[in-house]
């Protein structure tokens, strides 16, 4: 099955793991984390998350990928097969399937709402905005309740990556990502740009940069996050590198992408702090409180109020959901590539079915957002989440990607016979000793942050 791998150009590899990990993640939630923990210090612990713990196992998936040449599933298998404990470890490569499955449901939900939003930002644009902070929010809570919009705009979404990934990868993913990337770090550096000469641009470079107290909730959170921005236990890194080329240094093209998701982060912080910054100190608490919603409520007023709003204000909501569409084209390669190595789907039947899937488990995680109170209230956690969409992400976050996270960490640190590793990890760029230093930060520091998450988790703690 390996053979008929067709695999990434250099670029193309670099552009499609930079669209994987960018995405809501980045644009939405980072800053409105960072905006919770008190900014400086939450930023600085973060990096030190994504160079301690984050970067390590993103590298291990790209091991593990361009190793084996396989799908996450069938990687477990292959690297451990001969080794002590042999098929049990493969049940690690079995949990991205149910996570991108869980995945699907919610995030290409939000991934249509601001699909959504950006063709309702044209229509204000056109026809003149004039709504107020409060009619914004309503008419929010109005498409939230209404389940068949819900499902129709998560159903374009399944759509239009179902028609992207059913192209393959060089002439579906590749094409689209080398297009999409870059016109995305345009329009976001426009953006930044146009934040420039707004009043709230001094002060959130300074929010942004400044070190102040932290909790240990923060450090928890910025761990976890690293984990998802990057797509770290999604199994998709591990897909999208069994793609890459032989030559390719996977140290190199590792770190780039970490630099860049890293950056957009950044960016996108300057960018929403000057706008919350922007608007007087006694309405900022209403304007960024710690709400999913956040994007949808209070930030399409913001925008409308900047700098060539009626232009920036739709410009923002398409790039939003080109950085999600890039995550999403990821999710579903990863299905596609354990239906085919594994089932021998071909890739159109692997793309409708699990698309159909996808439709099934989003139709109660849709209507859990309002049009369906039952499913609105399901608590199966108790209060650790309200709802299928939030249960899902609670899932998710909290235990399937920590837990698959410490799959990699033990087998690529302590299962697999090192020196074949070594060999893989140094390709393209044997001449800096990086291997040591990876192999300690996946072996000794990963666990022990994961454990920690975990032991907290299981305590009862949630920082999705
Ligand atoms: N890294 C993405 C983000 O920051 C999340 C993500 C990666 C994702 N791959 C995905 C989400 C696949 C859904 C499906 O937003």
């Amino acid at each position: 099955m390996t053979e008929s791998r067709s695999l990434f150009g250099r670029a193309g590899f670099i552009a499609a793991a930079v669209g994987s990990a960018i995405g809501l993640g980045n644009i939405w939630k980072f800053p409105y984390i960072t905006y919770a923990n008190e900014g400086g210090s939450f930023v600085l612990v973060y990096l030190a998350a994504v160079v301690m713990v984050g970067a390590p196992l993103l590298l291990a998936e790209f091991l593990l990928g361009r190793h084996t040449g396989r799908n996450p599933f069938g990687a477990f298998v292959a690297i451990t097969k001969d080794r002590p404990g042999g098929r049990l470890w493969s049940a690690f490569g079995f949990l991205p399937v149910i996570t991108i499955s869980l995945v699907g449901g919610y995030y290409y939900l939000v991934a249509g709402w601001t699909l959504y939003y950006c063709i309702r930002c044209v229509g204000w644009a056109l026809s003149g905005f004039d709504l107020t902070p409060t009619e914004v929010s309503a008419s929010f809570n109005t498409f939230l309740a209404n389940g068949p919009l819900q499902i129709g705009v998560h159903l374009s979404f399944t759509v239009i990556t179902g028609a992207i990934v059913l192209l393959g990868v060089k002439s579906g993913i590749e094409r689209v990502t080398k297009i999409v990337m870059p016109l995305l770090g345009g329009l976001l550096l426009l953006l930044a740009i146009a934040a420039i000469p707004t009043p709230g641009f001094s002060e959130a470079l300074r929010f942004l940069f400044h070190i102040g107290p932290l909790s240990a909730d923060a450090l928890l959170e910025a761990v976890g996050h690293s984990f998802f921005t990057l797509g770290v236990g999604m199994g998709i890194l591990i897909t999208y590198s069994s793609y890459m080329s032989k030559k390719q240094s996977i140290v190199r093209s590792g770190l780039l992408v970490c630099v860049l998701d890293t950056l957009v982060g950044l960016v996108a912080c300057i960018v929403m702090f000057s706008i919350i910054f922007g608007v007087p100190e006694a309405e900022r608490a209403t304007a960024f409180s710690k709400s999913a919603t956040i994007m949808f409520t209070t930030l399409p007023h913001m925008l409308f109020a900047f700098p060539l709003g009626q232009l920036l204000a739709p410009l923002f909501y398409f790039l939003v959901a080109f950085a999600a569409l890039t995550s999403t084209i990821s999710g579903l390669e990863m299905l596609v590539s354990v239906a085919s190595d594994e089932l021998g789907w071909s890739r159109t039947r692997a793309v409708l079915v699990i698309s159909l899937v996808f439709v099934a488990i989003a139709i109660p995680t849709a209507l859990s957002v309002g049009a369906h109170e039952g499913l609105s209230n399901w608590q199966p956690f108790g209060e650790l989440s309200r709802g299928v969409f939030d249960t899902f992400d609670y899932t998710v976050s909290n235990w399937l990607l920590p837990i698959t996270g410490l799959g990699l960490s033990l087998v690529l640190g302590w299962v697999v016979l090192q020196p074949k590793l070594r060999e893989e990890f140094e390709i393209g760029h044997g001449q800096f000793k990086t291997f040591p230093i990876w192999q300690f930060l996946i072996r000794v520091v990963s666990p022990i942050a994961i454990l920690w998450i975990l032991w907290e988790v299981i305590g009862g703690r949630s920082f999705a």
